[in-house]
């Protein structure tokens, strides 16, 4: 077949046999039919529906209907050739009150089912989320939610089994816990995520952003810890799964490289960011020294049995990244509600350089010299086999474009340049002897992008919002990955 791209031909063949490549998707973000056959209301339904919470005012109610159209995605996915294709299951729509004694809805385990076995006929393996930030509002009514990790954990435990004893017969690839991290900065320190809080009052009425963070990040990090244990003591010896927990990190790099301070700040910032989930789970089974020294009592002690139960609980580093930031250190204590490790972080180096190019998210710039650090730093620090569960970037101009026909494609460079790198360096690792296992682009289509609305385009398919039935039409970036993991992935 001859291809409009050229590829390195030094990186052909450089990904295994059995690398695992697609998209990542997230069940508010696509599904819609959020109050459709039975399905309880998650925190970002009610989120959604508060005015001023969202940047164009947009509700996830409707969102891509991926949960009505689910078999011409599974068609477009097996078109676009990915092997793979991970997805989070709605917990409110599994148990609509949330709660360990309460029922489940049959309707939306039936949906799951569906795509499943959609996904497996088309010989697409699915990688499953259980949870991607949508708790259900009934339990952040009923004890707050994650703030209370007694009351929380055994529902979180009693949802995770009806998830391995309905679908672990076939889903074999589980991830309890999407970026934990995002989910409480976003949601109890800025407050500009469901649930929203924090100690700005402009923005919210409750919360405490000094505490509360780290609190949530301890229920998330345990009941991770619990569910993986229940996973491999009943049901992997039987299912044959695999179970892990996907954190979210950016690169962090001194702001001035000659300056001791700033080199400990961007470290610093990495363990603040990354270690504080990945040193429990992969490494000295507590939170790192650095944050003890900045929150002392602020940061909670895990008992000698969850540190026990925490440490190997996850049986692979799922990497989620983005981009890369300088970091410079800060004089003077930092302030009560840093979580950041008392840096200031800059857009451009000490000489000028900037991070990288622009797309069109303020905070996402093509920077694939920080994700190649970033690879190594996880793999130097944790020496534990990495599947990349997301990565991806929005591109500017896309929201104005008018399809010519049902067949036009969108041409997106900007997408296709940043793919190029930083699969590129995936490759590059590989070569080295680090251990990376899947690839999963952010992602499928255009979606919700939660308090962004629709105002951020990631996806691999441009999605018309206005018209009844959410039309799709491919972007040529879909069909560069496509070429791009057939030219790295290797044939035996
Ligand atoms: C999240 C996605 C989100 C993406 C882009 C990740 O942090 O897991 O749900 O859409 O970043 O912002």
């Amino acid at each position: 077949m001859s291809s409009e791209f050229t590829f390195d031909p030094f990186l052909k063949g450089a990904l295994p046999a059995d690398f695992q490549w697609g998209y990542a998707t997230a069940a508010p973000q696509i599904e819609g039919a959020w109050n459709a056959d039975g399905k309880g209301l998650s925190i970002w339904d009610v989120f959604g529906h508060t005015p001023g919470k969202v940047k164009d005012g947009s509700t996830c109610d409707d969102a891509c209907r991926s949960y009505d159209l689910y078999k011409a995605d599974v068609a477009r996915m097996k078109e676009y050739g990915v092997t793979a294709y991970r997805f989070s299951l709605s917990w409110s729509r599994i148990i609509p009150l949330g709660g360990a004694d309460d029922p489940v809805n049959e309707a939306g385990i039936k949906f799951y089912n569906n795509l499943i076995n959609e996904l497996l006929a088309n010989g697409i393996t699915p990688f499953v989320t259980l949870f991607h930030w949508d708790t259900p509002q009934a339990l952040e009514d009923r004890y707050g939610g994650m703030l209370n990790k007694e009351k929380y954990t055994p529902d979180f435990i009693r949802y995770a089994r009806v998830c391995f004893e309905r679908f672990g017969d076939r889903v074999k690839n589980w991830i309890t816990y999407n970026e934990p991290g995002v989910y409480t900065l976003a949601g109890y320190a800025a407050g500009v995520h469901a649930p929203g809080r924090s100690s700005f009052r402009d923005r919210n009425e409750h919360g405490d952003s000094s505490t509360e963070p780290f609190t949530v990040a301890h229920t998330e990090l345990v009941s991770h810890a619990y569910v993986c244990d229940m996973y491999k003591k009943e049901f992997q010896p039987t299912q044959k799964g695999t179970i892990m927990i996907t954190l979210h990190g950016n690169w962090s790099e001194p702001y001035d490289e000659t300056d001791p301070k700033d080199v400990e700040a961007a470290e610093r910032a990495r363990e603040f960011e990354i270690a504080w989930f990945a040193d429990p789970l992969y490494g000295s089974g507590d939170y790192p020294a650095s944050m003890r020294q900045q929150l002392g009592d602020r940061l909670p002690t895990f008992t000698e049995e969850e540190k026990r139960l925490v440490k190997g609980s996850s049986e692979f580093y799922g990497m989620n990244s983005y981009t890369s930031f300088f970091m410079q250190h800060r004089d003077g204590p930092a302030d009560i509600n840093d979580h950041k490790g008392n840096v200031i972080v800059h857009d451009k180096n000490k000489q000028g350089v900037e991070r990288g190019i622009e797309s069109d998210t303020p905070w996402l710039r093509t920077s694939p010299w920080g994700w190649a650090k970033l690879l190594r730093w996880i793999w130097g620090r944790y020496k534990t086999p990495i599947y990349i569960t997301e990565n991806g970037t929005t591109a500017k101009g896309e929201h104005d474009w008018k399809p010519k026909g049902p067949e036009d494609v969108l041409e997106d460079p900007h997408r296709i340049d940043f793919f190029r790198a930083y699969v590129g360096e995936v490759a590059k690792a590989c070569q080295e002897g680090i251990i990376i296992k899947s690839y999963f682009g952010w992602t499928f289509t255009d979606n919700w992008e939660w308090a962004a609305g629709y105002t951020d385009r990631f996806g691999v398919t441009w999605v018309d919002f206005e018209s009844e039935d959410k039309k799709r039409y491919a972007k040529r970036s879909a069909y560069f990955l496509k070429e791009y993991f057939g030219h790295l992935i290797r044939h035996d």
